[in-house]
């Protein structure tokens, strides 16, 4: 029986091109079963009238938050509780930036701001639209709200280009309508993440640390939670709220790091080791502030347990995937970390000032595993964190369903 059947959706569609996609898209999410109420935005109709979509989803469609017939009993927020989930295709870059901002200057915006129901964009734009960073800024705020950003995919463009922007197509989107109803890819599955640096105390008030944010540990915390899965976050000092659903303990060094994930991991299914951990630490902590009495200080340095090996070489090890920050030679410093470390999968990222990886918005990533690489291209974290979840899931089932037989 199909998922989508008394389903309300709502699909907003707001000015380009792939607006005459979402009439196949409608058509598709009816014949499901769902029952749909479309909203277009004033630059919509330049594109797809609305006759068309309202004989296809069978009602009539709402254009104006100004239309004194609906609008006598506030329709607008009669629209915003009726729906089980907003989806918007296509999302222009203008109508995010006007989400993102929160703004309500049409009846689409206004029903998003005053909904409480899940909404789903499907972008679609120029290429250099949706690699322009203020773009990227507006998707990733509105990722952090929790708006799930369906797409782009790559491809041809309507305007001649080639490049990410172009909207998923309607069974694509028809299928992820199916899954958000349908709970999560990871329903069941347990996920221990590090993420965020470690500090390494000199004294009471020095210690040894690293550039990491956490920025990219919490994208991912908040990815696998919000596909079902139950989440633990062991995180360094970092400056981030806990995702929503997400269980977090709060470290400071590698020792205490280790101590937190050794004592949860027979319980997870699949280890992500994100953070930052610092590899050495002072061999000796000074108990008293340390005096600015000589020209020259050494500080003597000790290694620090290695969690993500330690972790990969359990009896019954989870899934285990690691991350390898490099300034050179990404993809093959990464291999022999997975080699080295014996872990499932890699994900490797330039860390160097102007490359990405700490502390930034966005980066990129190439996933590595036995026999397979897939390189993620510069993005949103984000976004970047959901494509790589769906790398870890998709070879965590496959190991998983292996074990099985
Ligand atoms: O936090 P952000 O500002 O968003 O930045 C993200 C990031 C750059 C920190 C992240 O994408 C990243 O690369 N994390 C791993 C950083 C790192 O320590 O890389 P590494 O190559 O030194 O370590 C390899 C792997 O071993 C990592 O999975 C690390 O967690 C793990 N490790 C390292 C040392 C150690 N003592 N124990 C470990 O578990």
């Amino acid at each position: 029986m199909s998922v989508l059947i008394g389903r309300k959706i709502v699909v907003g569609v707001s000015g380009g091109i792939a607006a005459y996609k979402t009439a196949q898209l409608i058509r598709l999410l009816r014949l499901a079963g769902a029952q749909v109420r479309v909203v277009m935005t004033p630059a919509a109709e330049q594109f797809i009238t609305p006759l068309t979509l309202q004989a296809l989803s069978g009602e009539p469609v709402r254009q104006s938050l100004f239309d004194a017939a609906h609008e006598a009993a506030m329709g607008h927020i009669e629209l915003a509780r009726w729906a089980d989930l907003i989806l918007i295709a296509p999302a222009s870059a203008d109508c995010m930036a006007r989400m993102s901002a929160g703004m309500a200057d049409d009846l689409l915006t206004t029903i998003c701001l005053a909904s409480e129901v899940p909404i789903a964009l499907a972008p679609a734009m120029n290429q250099g639209m949706w690699r322009n960073s203020a773009t990227a800024y507006n998707v990733h705020t509105l990722a952090q709200r929790g708006i799930a950003i369906w797409g782009p995919a790559e491809g041809d463009q309507a305007c001649g280009e080639t490049g990410p922007g172009r909207m998923l197509e309607p069974e694509q989107l028809l299928q992820s309508v199916q899954q958000f109803f349908q709970g999560g890819r990871a329903n069941g599955i347990r996920v221990l993440l590090t993420a965020g640096p470690t500090r390494e105390p000199i004294d009471p008030v020095r210690f040894l640390s690293n550039r990491s944010s956490g920025k990219m540990g919490f994208a991912l915390a908040r990815a696998f939670s919000s596909e079902g899965a139950g989440v633990t976050l062991v995180s360094g000092p970092v400056a981030l709220s806990t995702p929503a659903g997400v269980t977090r303990i709060d470290v400071e060094t590698a020792l205490e790091m280790e101590a937190a994930v050794m004592t949860r991991v027979t319980e997870c299914d699949i280890f992500v080791g994100c953070a930052a951990v610092a590899d050495y630490r002072p061999a000796v902590v000074a108990e008293q502030k340390i005096k600015k009495l000589a020209q020259k200080r050494a500080i003597e340095l000790v290694r620090n347990p290695d969690i993500l090996a330690a972790v990969a070489a359990l009896p019954r090890p989870p899934f285990t995937v690691g991350f390898a920050a490099e300034t050179e030679r990404p993809e093959e410093y990464a291999q022999e970390k997975r080699k080295a470390k014996g872990v499932d999968m890699i994900a490797a990222n330039l860390v160097a000032a102007a490359q990405g990886g700490f502390e930034r918005d966005e980066n990129a990533l190439i996933v590595l595993w036995e026999g397979g690489r897939k390189a993620l291209p510069m993005t949103d974290k984000q976004q970047l964190a959901q494509l790589l979840v769906t790398q870890v899931l998709i070879h965590y089932e496959a190991t998983h369903s292996a074990e099985d037989c």
